[in-house]
């Protein structure tokens, strides 16, 4: 019997191939596979053989069927198209007017799109871009940015470390000193990326996020310029007068250093869980370059002065587009993401 399922196998591929219409195929279809067809037949002795044998011959014909249906469907796949084309190159029925086949076009991410608004308004002003490693060294997001091992500035941001003493960058400020090493003074750049902390999440907080690093070193640079540059950009982001608060702010690497926080646009000041229920989110952390970053990227304090910020570009993101979780950016759900299409 197992000869008899080979020979048909055989046979039928052979037809199958040769067949020149879709009324042949069907033809073999209804021959081999049909309630009478030549497969059940040879199935209808199955009951005279012992277990094993059953269950070997009757998977064979199983293979065969499976085998069988798929390649019927190819080709009537293949003679449908045929004909479609023959059609349209004849011109005979085919309903121009007929709505094409609609596909879905992508749509770019809320926080790249702020970044990209952001990285032409500081093109504009003269800016170049640079970009990091996510993968760290301890160096360059720590003890250059003047907070050495053991310093208590560490706990603010709980680290991802790796085994070989790397890191998960907690913050885009490791590109300032990089920066500095690579293009030394005068200097002005912003620098997008993730960054990465082990984080309790809640609306405001990830574990993964994106900043964007800005710092201009240059002969007399003042807070003066700081301040001016952080209002235009967030003038330029919002298109519209934003209330924002200044505050004194620690951050080892800038002195003096300040926390500029963004009136919450998700309850417009009353208070929501995004806003911890402060009225204001934190958002452009800044200051002037300390002394001695500039003297780990080998620039001369004496002769240079400059500020950074690092802005929380997914926080932007949020209140730019009234996003009041920032769990929905990595949530994977399309429904929120779709709304930003640039269809
Ligand atoms: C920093 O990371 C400093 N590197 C910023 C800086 C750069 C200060 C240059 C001075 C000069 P901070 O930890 O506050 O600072 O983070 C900066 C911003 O990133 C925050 O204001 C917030 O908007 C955003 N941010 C921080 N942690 C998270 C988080 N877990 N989820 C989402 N956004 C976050």
């Amino acid at each position: 019997m197992t000869i008899k399922i080979d020979i048909l196998r055989e046979a039928t591929l052979k037809r199958l191939n040769e067949a020149k219409s879709k009324q042949e195929i069907e033809d073999i279809r209804l021959k081999v596979l049909s309630k009478k067809g030549e497969l059940t037949e040879i199935l209808k002795d199955l009951k005279t053989l012992d277990l094993a044998e059953r269950k070997e011959l009757g998977q064979k014909a199983n293979d065969l069927k499976n085998d069988l249906m798929e390649l019927i469907a190819e080709k009537e796949q293949e003679f449908n198209l045929n004909d479609v084309q023959i059609s349209i190159s004849k011109g005979l029925n085919f309903d121009k007017t007929l709505p094409g086949i609609d596909f879905e076009l992508g749509s770019l991410n809320p926080v790249t799109i702020v970044q990209k608004e952001i990285e032409k308004i500081f093109l504009g002003m003269g800016f170049m871009i640079v970009d990091g490693p996510e993968v760290e060294e301890d160096y360059y997001n720590f003890e250059a940015l003047n907070i050495p091992k053991h310093h208590p500035a560490r706990d603010m941001q709980d680290t991802y470390w790796l085994e070989n003493g790397q890191l998960l960058r907690t913050h885009t400020s490791p590109c300032q000193v990089r920066a500095m090493h690579q293009f030394g003074a005068p200097l002005k750049l912003i620098a997008p990326g993730r960054c990465f902390r082990n984080e309790s999440t809640d609306a405001s907080h990830e574990n993964t996020f994106f900043q964007l690093e800005g710092m201009m070193i240059d002969d007399g640079v003042s807070i003066a310029n700081l301040i001016y540059i952080m209002k235009l950009l967030l003038s330029e982001v919002f298109k519209r007068d934003v209330k924002i608060r200044l505050r004194p702010g620690f951050f080892p690497f800038v002195e003096p250093g300040f926390e500029l926080d963004l009136n919450c646009m998700i309850c417009n000041g009353s208070g929501c869980p995004t806003c911890k229920h402060s009225g204001w989110v934190e958002l452009l952390p800044c200051g002037m370059v300390h002394p001695n970053v500039l003297k780990h990227g080998k620039i001369d304090p004496e002769k240079y002065t400059g500020f950074a910020f690092g802005l929380g570009l997914t926080r932007l993101a949020m209140m730019k587009y009234g996003i009041s979780d920032i769990r929905a950016f990595n949530s994977g759900d399309l429904r929120i993401m779709k709304q930003f299409s640039t269809r």
